[in-house]
């Protein structure tokens, strides 16, 4: 089974809770959101390799650490993925940037790409899909499998929030994506909404509630 990291570090969880909190306005919430982005990088570049290199201080050559070259591609499922790019890219500034965009068909129920726009050398790139909200998981294993048809094969999610039932629905459908979360939430209500969540995530950035 794939993992499922829960980055339970202080400052992710005392921003989340602000997140949370309903009193929260836009302006405040976008700049937590894109905080605990940044944070949450850094948990998940975790298992990049490094290489060695030799760097001249003002002291002395020393043999030093650094990333060894690996291609990193963010992919936000808009609208509420959009959040996080700009706190990852505060700590990957190397990285592209593709989107995608999926509605739910109203007879199928299935979900239906209605942007995809990716970096050209996508399959070369290890991605990381975001989305805030892991609630059914339907949005999420959708936009990993329309990424496996286009050639790519190391693909991470990383969400704020899951319901258990987002995580089941990933886990079993791609088994080799990891999962990093800020935390697992209690389940899913009848509307579909995480409890106790945080609402609307795309409404709470953009302002649109
Ligand atoms: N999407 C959201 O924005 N919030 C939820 O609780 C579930 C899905």
């Amino acid at each position: 089974m794939a993992q499922v990291h829960v980055l339970d570090h202080p400052l992710i969880q005392h921003k989340l809770s602000l997140i949370r909190d309903e009193e929260t306005g836009s302006k405040d919430f976008r700049e937590l959101v894109e905080e605990v982005a940044m944070l949450m990088a850094y948990e998940v570049t975790r298992d990049f390799p490094l290489e060695e290199i030799e760097v001249k201080t003002p002291v002395a050559t020393t043999k030093t650490k650094v990333i060894a070259g690996r291609k990193v591609g963010l992919v936000p499922i808009l609208r509420a993925g959009l959040g996080m790019v700009d706190g990852m890219l505060k700590l990957i500034p190397t990285a592209k940037v593709g989107h995608i965009g999926l509605y739910r068909d109203p007879e199928t129920l299935k979900p239906v790409e209605y942007y995809c726009k990716l970096p050209t050398d996508i399959e070369e790139r290890e991605l990381i899909v975001i989305d805030p909200m892991l609630a059914t998981g339907g949005s999420a294993s959708a936009a990993i499998t329309f990424l496996k048809e286009r050639g790519v094969r190391n693909i991470k999610l990383m969400c704020l929030i899951a319901a258990p039932e987002g995580i089941e629905a990933v886990r079993s459908a791609h088994n080799d994506v990891e999962i990093f979360v800020a935390a697992v939430d209690e389940k899913l209500n009848y509307h579909g909404y995480i409890v106790p969540g945080l609402g609307d995530a795309g409404d709470r950035l953009f302002g649109t509630k």
